[in-house]
């Protein structure tokens, strides 16, 4: 049977909307500052069997757990002086810490059956105020079909999923626009497993050392980070000069007179935070085009820089590629 899928304004009583299908194992898109979330409750089989369903997302690839705040969050964890640093400078915001597991009511199919959990305190005001009606933290992976590009809207996730959940919570655009940095505390050795809003050179700042090359053993602990994601249906061609023929542009700063349309700006005064924030959606909109593929103009490497240019090289792999 076709559910019928909601989209409603993240007001209070549609915040407890929200609540109350959580609670009652029911799935629920729910904004948050980086992309939007497929939402179910942490500690039932049931809900989170479901969210591996809907999204058709590999068992053994597990999910961030999201929490109300810090003391919540590091309490399901073994944690030491380091996430304690990281959660007093970076939550709320986007970043990720994988720790050893030690809440036993977390569902094993959240986190792939590992001995590790990745756990994060969203910034963002609507997922905050579901959050505080719960007594339990939300899983939720990135709102989008398996491989996809991650949803930054409520549109989005309506266009990804329309029919496969009842709810889906409209927080306005995600003001980050990335997937949060992971950072993986589980070992001696730091290691950021994903690049986002907060940057490795932010992370040694706080932990006053230098960081570990993420190093291809880390794979198989999060075996979704060794697949491709962040894939348009048309092709990307990343560090483009120029147009090609029936191409669409994706400029970073103004785009020249000659290049004709579909062409959008990521940021026409440069900024990458700008950039990231527009990514996803610019990509959206062109890969809506009549269109052969799709040219990105070269993003500097640096900060934000670095996670774009991790999303925009995945999304350029062709398909027989992935
Ligand atoms: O910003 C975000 O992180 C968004 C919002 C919704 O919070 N969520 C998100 O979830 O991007 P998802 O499922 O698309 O990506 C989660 C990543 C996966 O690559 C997964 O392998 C990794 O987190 N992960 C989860 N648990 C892990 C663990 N115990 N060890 C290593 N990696 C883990
Ligand atoms: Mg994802």
């Amino acid at each position: 049977m076709q559910l019928k899928t909601k989209i409603l304004k993240s007001n209070t009583k549609n915040i407890v909307f929200a609540s109350e299908l959580l609670k009652n194992n029911k799935i629920v898109g729910i904004p948050t500052e980086t992309v939007y979330g497929l939402g179910g409750r942490a500690d039932n089989d049931y809900a989170i069997k479901k969210i591996f369903n809907i999204k058709k997302r590999p068992f053994n690839n597990p999910l961030i757990l999201h929490y109300k705040n810090s003391e919540c969050a590091l309490n399901d964890i073994f944690y030491d002086d380091r996430a304690i640093e990281l959660a007093k400078i970076f939550w709320p915001g986007a970043l990720t810490i994988v720790s050893k597991i030690k809440n036993k009511h977390i569902s094993k199919l959240a986190t792939a059956n590992l001995n590790t959990v990745a756990v994060r305190v969203p910034a963002n005001k609507s997922i905050k105020k579901l959050l505080m009606q719960l007594d339990f933290p939300i899983a939720a992976p990135s709102a989008n079909r398996y491989g996809k590009i991650s949803p930054t809207s409520a549109k989005d996730v309506f266009e990804e999923l329309n029919h496969k959940i009842p709810l889906i919570l409209d927080g306005g655009r995600s003001s980050v626009g990335l997937e949060s940095t992971i950072v993986d505390l589980s070992e001696k050795k730091v290691v950021v497993l994903r690049h986002g809003h907060v940057s490795s050179s932010d992370i040694e700042k706080v932990l006053n050392h230098k960081l570990e090359k993420f190093n291809n053993t880390k794979l198989f602990k999060a075996p979704g980070l060794s697949i491709n994601h962040y894939q348009p249906d048309k092709p990307v061609r990343i560090n483009a000069l120029k147009q090609k023929s029936n191409e669409g542009w994706l400029a970073f700063g103004k785009i020249p007179s000659e290049f004709v349309k579909p062409s959008l700006s990521l940021s026409r005064k440069k900024c990458l935070k700008e950039a990231a924030k527009n990514l996803y959606k610019m990509l959206r909109v062109l890969d809506s085009k009549k269109i052969s593929g799709i040219a990105v103009q070269k993003v500097p490497n640096k900060g934000i820089g670095i996670a774009i240019n991790d999303r925009l090289y995945k999304a350029s792999k062709k398909i027989n590629e992935r």
